[in-house]
């Protein structure tokens, strides 16, 4: 059993697997490779990306939702053949990654909130340094980047079960995410 989930599902999911690894690539050539006149475009794109993330979480949730509703089985039922365990683990995962999702834009937030100067935004605004005081800007950049590094362990995870589904299972998990290749049998 196939069942899909949703257009806006996939549709969500792919966009914020876009900003995620782009805000990744920002985030990752932040401090080593770009010249420091550059640094406050690609640290502005970096947090609008994440702040874009953190936008679609609550509708992707939202759109998740209502395709169980629809499907009476889960984000979108198993396919018949999947043993318990196997479903409880890719639950946990995507738990997780939700959980990222979350945690990663708001301590990406703090840490902006927390420097030494105002934290421009592409010239659209600019975050003040509010929690400055505080001085917790050296730990939840720590934090923010340990986070960052566990989103890529996952995500590489995510991708490794997604091969197996669609080259060694061929149970058609894969193609509910990914459109077009349900003809192909993945
Ligand atoms: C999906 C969302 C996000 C991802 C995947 C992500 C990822 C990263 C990564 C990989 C780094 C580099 C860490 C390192 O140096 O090893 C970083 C740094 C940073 N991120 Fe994010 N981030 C996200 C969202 C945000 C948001 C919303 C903000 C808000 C302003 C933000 C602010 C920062 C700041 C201030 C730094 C440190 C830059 C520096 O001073 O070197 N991030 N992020």
């Amino acid at each position: 059993m196939t069942h899909r989930y949703s257009a806006l599902s996939i549709a969500l999911h792919w966009t914020m697997a876009v900003m995620i690894a782009g805000a990744w690539v920002l985030g990752g050539v932040l401090d080593d490779l770009v010249p420091r006149a550059w640094k406050p475009m690609v640290v502005g794109g970096h947090a609008l990306l994440g702040f874009g993330v953190l936008a679609l979480l609550l509708p992707r949730l939202l759109a998740r939702r209502s395709s169980a509703r629809a499907t009476a089985g889960g984000a979108a039922a198993a396919a018949a053949a999947t043993p318990d365990w196997e479903e409880r683990l890719a639950a946990a995962m995507h738990l997780l990654l939700y959980a990222l999702m979350l945690l990663l834009p708001l301590t990406g937030l703090v840490a902006a909130l927390s420097g030494r100067r105002p934290f421009p935004v592409l010239g659209l605004f600019e975050l003040q340094p509010v929690l400055a005081p505080w001085g917790l800007r050296q730990t939840v950049k720590g934090v923010h980047e340990l986070l960052a590094n566990l989103m890529l362990g996952l995500v590489s995870l995510h991708v490794l079960a997604t091969l197996w589904h669609a080259l060694v299972r061929h149970d058609g998990v894969a193609a509910r995410m990914i459109p077009g290749l349900a003809r192909s049998g993945g």
